[in-house]
């Protein structure tokens, strides 16, 4: 493994959930390989644009003329380091049910037709290599299983996007209630760390 994308979209800073869980996954990437380079994309401190008139006109033309297209030129970036990366890790909250709209914004940027998908009579094709994508989700509530109180339009929506890019090899660690004491939290991610010791060794 020599590069990860490290994708963060909580606007809580240290304080956020999902971060520190990051924050341990990368712990044990590091730990594991120690060469790696860690890319950080911080989607609240640096905003991705949202999609503007001129992208939605030019998002269309082919992948040579892209690269040289300015209204595509962000899009181009975010892309090649999904494509550079080994392994990707997104930690992110729930908002609404469903993902904040800083990470909403870095995928309409990386979602592109003729570019990371193409169109099929039977529907989207992804156009990049699978790559082991590592979720983490913070909610202030439960989400998951009998005891949910909610919807979850968050996890069948990023399963659904970066399936259509071409990136299957997903797993999602829910880190519920998040809110709640630290004790409970810190069990919470020393579980998540043991679980992924058992993956990543
Ligand atoms: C605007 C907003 C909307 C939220 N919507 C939900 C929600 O739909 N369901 C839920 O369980 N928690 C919701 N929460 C709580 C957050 O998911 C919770 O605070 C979580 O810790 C945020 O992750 P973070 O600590 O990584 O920022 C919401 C919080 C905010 C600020």
């Amino acid at each position: 493994m020599e590069k990860i994308l490290w994708l963060i979209s909580s606007p809580r800073g240290d304080a956020s959930v999902s971060q520190q869980a990051g924050n341990k996954v990368i712990e044990l990437l590091t730990h594991r390989y120690p060469d790696v380079q860690v890319v950080v994309r911080e989607l609240v401190k640096n905003p991705v644009p949202f999609i503007d008139t001129e992208f939605a006109e030019k998002m269309f033309m082919t992948a040579e003329d892209a690269l040289n297209e300015p209204s595509l030129q962000v899009s181009e970036t975010l892309i090649a380091e999904v494509v550079d990366a080994d392994a990707i890790i997104l930690s992110t909250p729930m908002h609404n049910f469903t993902v904040p709209a800083p990470l909403k914004a870095w995928i309409d940027q990386v979602v592109r037709a003729d570019r990371t998908f193409k169109r099929t009579p039977v529907g989207k094709a992804g156009l990049l290599k699978d790559k082991p994508v590592y979720i983490l989700v913070a909610s202030g509530g439960i989400v998951l299983g009998d005891d949910a109180t909610q919807p979850d339009f968050l996890t069948p929506y990023l399963k659904a996007i970066f399936s259509t890019i071409g990136i299957h090899d997903i797993s999602f660690a829910h880190l519920e209630r998040a809110g709640a004491e630290k004790a409970s939290f810190d069990t919470i991610l020393n579980n998540l760390r043991a679980e992924l010791e058992i993956v990543w060794g």
